[in-house]
């Protein structure tokens, strides 16, 4: 008998090799090969066989020929994942929703097939069974008639459901879970879920049916095995947050058809995940006293602004070396706000310990929490508390200069709207800024690091 073939593929990009590595040639990950079977190649997959003869209806057309209409968007009644996904689910689209295990996704998705009352949808669960979930929907509290759960981890088993009840949006929790009975390697392998995977994204591009994946993450923060899966999907959005927090951040991290800049922020509650409208507000909830080490920095998250708590701590360092730690910002940019401010402020930060967080577990990429940043390594290190009413937004550059940011006005607003009374931008917006702007807040146009400090300790 011929001996069956095997191939090595790299479970963190996918790269195949005839023989065993120890890195990968590819992406440089240490110990990722694994062995799996390979078939011959059939003749039609599962999908194919059921449906459509090739070619159908398919021929190339002028651009100017095709038409879009409103109905290839369908809208979602959670108004943080429509935003998130760029105004609604796009007929014919594959979404992964990757996240790591019990952050809440199934959750998530659970609760919004038993939110689109009108639509069939179709959640298949390879997880759970179907008491489990029905036990779920009881805790969300939502009740949909035409929400329909499946349990099967065979994807031919699926099709041929799908075929029958024609859903108008299609969950599968999980994509790992699924295995096609072509492909004689384990579920959750690279070639499992890139099979599955595929036959999925041609039912939904053949029918226009919207499929949302359920994706794990592996402790790395990678989806778990294929990093494939990224490319052959139309948009990846992840699932974030601390477990010991209630909040839960969705944050696209590729979109085809919306901006990747987009937040959507969720709490978690004992019945299900309820969307947070005024993050702001619900960030700066938990101030009581006028500690020092607490600056507020006025963010944007793609077109949401947000205004959220720095802290910061600063004290001797009582081991040689002093230790710098951060959550939810970046540690290479605390170290050089460090460096900027030894050098422009001559404040002697080499022998301290500084930690810094971000309040509520968020996370945020914005350069505009420099300034804040370093008012509360300041304020700390000074022992003087800021003014509860200020808030500030700007980058800071390596020579200590004030740069400006982007949207500055949106980000006015939402400080004059929570009535903080004075806000430091960098002098650079000043042109940017309508005249009508500055009522109700006091707005400080600073171009250097020692100005604003000067200001503040006085
Ligand atoms: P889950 O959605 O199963 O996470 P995932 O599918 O990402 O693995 O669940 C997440 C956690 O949320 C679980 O620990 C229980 C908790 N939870 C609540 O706090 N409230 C709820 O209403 C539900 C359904 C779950
Ligand atoms: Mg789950």
């Amino acid at each position: 008998m011929a001996k069956a073939k095997t191939v090595f593929y790299c479970q963190n990009c996918g790269v195949s090799s005839p023989k065993w590595v120890g890195r990968c040639p590819s992406c440089n990950e240490w110990n990722t090969y694994v062995e799996e079977l390979v078939q011959p190649k059939q003749a039609q997959s599962s999908w194919q066989g059921l449906h459509a003869a090739p070619g159908k209806n398919n021929r190339p057309r002028p651009l100017s020929e095709i038409t879009v209409t409103e109905e290839s968007r369908l809208a979602i009644p959670d108004k943080e994942l429509n935003r998130v996904l760029g105004g609604g689910l796009v007929r014919g689209s594959v979404v992964l929703m990757s996240g790591e295990p019990g952050i809440g996704k199934s959750t998530l998705l659970l609760q919004l097939a038993l939110q689109l009352g009108n639509k069939k949808v179709l959640y298949v669960s390879g997880e759970e069974s179907e008491q489990q979930i029905k036990l779920r929907a009881e805790r969300i509290h939502k009740n949909n008639h035409s929400c329909f759960i499946l349990s099967e981890t065979y994807i031919d088993a699926l099709f041929s459901h799908l075929k029958e009840l024609q859903p108008d949006i299609l969950i599968v929790d999980s994509i790992q879970t699924m295995v096609s009975a072509r492909i004689e390697s384990s579920a959750g392998s690279v070639s499992q879920v890139r099979e599955c995977a595929a036959e999925l994204l041609r039912f939904a591009k053949e029918t226009s049916t919207p499929v949302i994946l359920v994706g794990h993450i592996n402790k790395d923060g990678m989806i778990a095995g294929p990093k494939v899966l990224e490319h052959m999907v139309d948009t990846v959005l992840q699932f974030e947050g601390d477990l010991h927090h209630a909040y839960r951040i969705l944050r696209p991290l590729k979109n085809r058809f919306g901006s990747t800049a987009e937040l959507g922020i969720y709490q978690m509650h004992a019945n299900g995940l309820k969307e947070i409208e005024n993050p702001s507000e619900v960030l700066l909830a938990h101030r009581q006293e006028n500690f020092s080490g607490i600056a507020i920095a006025a963010t944007l998250e793609g077109i949401r602004p947000m205004l959220i708590e720095t802290q910061a701590l600063v004290s001797s360092a009582v081991y040689g070396t002093p230790q710098r730690s951060v959550t939810g910002f970046d540690l290479r940019r605390l170290n050089m706000l460090l460096a900027v401010l030894e050098k422009r402020c001559g404040f002697r930060l080499g022998s301290k310990d500084v930690f810094l967080n971000l309040a509520g577990g968020i996370r945020v990429e914005d350069p505009a929490l420099d300034l804040a940043v370093a008012s509360a390594i300041l304020s700390s290190s000074e022992d003087a508390p800021i003014p509860p009413g200020f808030c500030f937004t700007a980058e800071i550059g390596l020579s200590g200069e004030i740069r400006p940011v982007a949207r500055i006005e949106q980000r006015i607003s939402e400080a004059a709207r929570l009535g903080f009374e004075r806000i430091y931008v960098s002098r650079f917006n000043k042109e940017n800024i309508p005249k009508a702007l500055s009522e109700g807040v006091e707005i400080m146009y600073v171009s250097k690091v020692e100005d604003v400090f000067s200001q503040l300790l006085v």
